[in-house]
């Protein structure tokens, strides 16, 4: 399983990148506005960082205008996944696009349904949100799921399944086991990731014994 960052900090970028846990980024223009900086320069610099995909997304609704922005997002750097929005403009973009072998991420997907019409569409990435669906009582994780399922049936539909609004832990363990490709996390989640009480009540242990012998390595 591969792991995005879901960020527009850069910093937040440099501080994780030499984990080498890093696949690629995903932003969206709410990650934009609260960076405080200007989008293009955001996502070239994301690009020089990472040896993957950063995602970044278009802000027009209509067919021609988000396909102008895409182009335009897409000539920025080769690593660019244009991301569109899961409605029928952005699904005809993402079907051009992806034949000019540009790389994109349909986003805002809440059905099974919307995913296969994304995979039929060439969509490289299709982004489930399962934290905004777990918000509004339904369980996420089944999107996750029934995409899956759906696309396992079908040999032809290449889409990678990158398990967006990721909020926890658990959410990463689940999208794991559903068989989500990717997961975007946020680096606080990230974080998360690495804890737990019986590894920091193990090393303590170590450390008290290893000292004990008087030895060096
Ligand atoms: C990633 O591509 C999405 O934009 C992001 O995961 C959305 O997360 P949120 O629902 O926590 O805003």
């Amino acid at each position: 399983m591969d792991f995005f960052l879901d960020t527009a900090d850069v910093n937040e970028v440099k501080e994780l990148v030499d984990t080498g846990l890093i696949n690629g980024i995903t932003t969206n223009p709410t990650l934009i506005a609260k960076s405080g900086r200007a989008f293009k320069d955001v996502i070239i610099e994301m690009c020089e960082l990472i040896d993957g995909p950063v995602s970044a997304e278009v802000a027009a609704l209509d067919y021609e205008t988000m396909l102008v922005e895409g182009k335009k997002l897409a000539d920025l750097h080769e690593r660019v996944a244009v991301k569109v929005p899961l409605t029928p403009a952005g699904l005809r973009v993402c079907k051009e696009l992806s034949d000019d072998g540009i790389m994109v991420n349909v986003t805002l997907c809440f059905s099974p349904l919307q995913a296969l019409l994304a995979a039929k569409a060439g969509a490289t990435f299709i982004s489930p949100f399962v934290g905004r669906m777990d918000d509004i009582g339904h369980d996420g994780m089944d999107l996750i799921t029934d995409i899956r399922e759906i696309y396992e049936n079908y040999v032809d539909l290449e889409t990678c399944i990158l398990a967006a609004s990721i909020r926890h832990p658990l959410h990463v363990l689940q999208a794991a086991k559903a068989g989500a490709d990717i997961a975007t996390i946020p680096p606080k989640v990230l974080h998360q990731l690495y804890h737990h009480p019986m590894t920091d009540r193990g090393i303590d242990a170590f450390v008290k014994d290893w000292a004990s012998t008087g030895q060096t390595i």
